[in-house]
């Protein structure tokens, strides 16, 4: 039965080498007394599925995890992995439902249909996806997928953190799906490499640190790939800024201003620069450099580039700033980098002040201010000579426009500031805020309520925006009280 996918060799135990090399093969095969395991746990008469209490509910629950277990070790042992490979789903789903019948009934195992289809469902998940994750990337309302260690997962939903029901049967199951998505990315992940980004076949962005530098057991962080990136219109009808901050943004794309956009870890930086690239023109050709590929601009003429790590070796690393230092040689109209987070800020600030108007980053800093610090700092730490005031101004007329996110605590996102660079005063950069998030109240709910205002001060690009056909009204500056 179903031997197209089953090995050649008879016996589960047969310790013959796989036609594939496979992450799984880190593990050993269980001892083969293990395997009857279900068998010695046999109960004298096959269980109905009815739980009485919670107890025996949770004896019961912790017995189909066990049983999963089992089950997933000898599907492991049976299959051949590169016909699995090649095998539809449908193939594949059948042929596990017909080895999990043959286990359950050699261990006399009566399950609900549910639990039966559950069973199947997460067993698949372990040999084509990735095990217990796969739920988690397939709900979209989940946004990141944090692991610290193997009982215990986190997920991110509407910004809110919270502990997901899912768990993986111990560190060496966590441990295997890791190894399953890095080994598809040409990595390695072990002691002497505890740590590894890489981006799932879904575009997701995927970072782990395994024991023993993660202390508790491997850590991995997802933040989901969108398909369906937000829109302007969307984050101003989710409130992450308002229809007047939405016209002056386009006037300052569509005008060419240098722009950053700074913030804190998920506070919508990429978002907000996804959406603003909408306001570029589909005629100029744009060029993006990223670590890991999150992007998705919709004008027909992009260059996307994505900076690479040393490989073991040590050998064959791709900076940002070797991606930045050839884009300029790529005749770019303009060129938006990611995050800016080290020394290719040199060529950033560069490129803005050299003819690569409406050039945009993000940085991570928790205010305008502290942005500008932040670059500061990159200067100095890429090794740059330069006396403190010479790089305040190369900053201050390379970058026109700080656009401030912000993930609130009641997990809300929110553009809490535009600042405008004015230019210098003595030593200083001068700034000026021109909108942002004025905070009024918490409802009992723990909801942040507040409004997005003007600040009354009129654009310092205002002349600029009109000369290039954006008037806007005076009005869109002007102070807003409560609403
Ligand atoms: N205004 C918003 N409303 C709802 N969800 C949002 C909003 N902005 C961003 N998100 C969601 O929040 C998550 C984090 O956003 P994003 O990746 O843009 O953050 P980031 O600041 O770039 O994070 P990182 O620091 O990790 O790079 C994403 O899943 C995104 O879809
Ligand atoms: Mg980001």
């Amino acid at each position: 039965m179903f031997s197209r996918f089953r090995k050649d060799q008879p016996g589960a135990a047969a310790p013959v080498s796989r036609a594939v090399p496979q992450a799984h093969d880190a593990l050993p095969p269980l001892p083969e007394k293990a395997k009857p395991a279900m068998a010695m746990r046999q109960r004298a008469k096959p269980q109905p599925a009815a739980p009485a209490t919670p107890d025996k509910d949770r004896r019961r629950r912790q017995r189909i995890l066990e049983l999963k277990s089992d089950m997933h070790t000898r599907l492991l042992d049976n299959l051949n992995l590169a016909a699995v490979d090649a095998a539809s789903e449908a193939e594949l789903r059948a042929e596990i439902a017909a080895i999990t019948t043959e286990a359950l009934n050699e261990a006399s195992v009566v399950l609900t249909s549910e639990e039966r289809m559950t069973l199947i469902q997460d067993l698949y998940f372990e040999v084509r996806g990735l095990g217990p994750l796969e739920p988690l990337l397939k709900d979209d309302t989940i946004n990141d997928i944090l692991v610290n260690g193997p009982q215990r997962v986190f997920v991110e939903r509407a910004g809110k953190l919270e502990l997901s029901d899912v768990t993986f049967k111990d560190e060496r199951h966590l441990m295997r799906i890791i190894d399953k998505i890095v080994s598809a990315v040409g990595r390695r992940v072990d002691e002497s490499n505890p740590y590894v980004d890489a981006r799932l076949a879904d575009g997701s962005r995927f970072n782990a640190m395994v024991p023993p530098v993660a202390v508790d057991g491997s850590l991995v962080s997802i933040r989901k790939f969108k398909k369906e990136k937000l829109g302007i219109d969307d984050l101003v009808q989710f409130g992450a800024f308002s229809e007047e901050m939405a016209l002056y943004l386009e006037a300052a794309v569509a005008t060419r201003l240098n722009i950053i956009v700074s913030g804190g870890t998920g506070s919508g930086k990429t978002t907000t620069l996804n959406a603003l690239s909408s306001f570029i023109d589909s005629s100029e050709r744009i060029l993006t450099i990223e670590d890991t590929a999150e992007l998705q601009l919709q004008q027909p003429h992009v260059g996307r580039m994505e900076s690479r790590p040393a490989k073991v070796e040590g050998k064959g690393a791709v900076t940002q700033r070797d991606c930045l230092k050839n884009a300029l040689r790529m005749r770019p109209d303009r060129i938006i980098v990611g995050e800016t987070r080290g020394e290719e800020v040199i060529d950033m600030l560069q490129a803005m002040n050299t003819g690569h108007d409406g050039s945009m980053t993000t940085i991570h800093a928790n205010s305008a201010r502290d942005g500008v610090s932040r670059l500061e700092n990159m200067v100095a730490m890429a090794g740059i000579e330069m006396p403190l005031r010479a790089v305040r101004s190369q900053i201050a007329s390379a970058v026109n426009l700080i656009v401030q996110a912000s993930r609130l605590q009641d997990g809300s996102r929110r553009m809490v500031s535009i600042t405008e660079i004015t230019g210098m005063e003595g030593d200083v950069i001068s700034m000026q805020e021109v909108f942002r998030f004025e905070r009024t109240g918490l409802e009992p709910n723990g909801k942040i309520i507040g409004h997005f205002t003007g600040t009354g001060i009129r654009s310092n690009f205002a002349d600029r925006f009109k000369r290039w056909g954006y008037d806007l009204p005076n009005p869109i500056y002007d102070v807003i009280g409560e609403r």
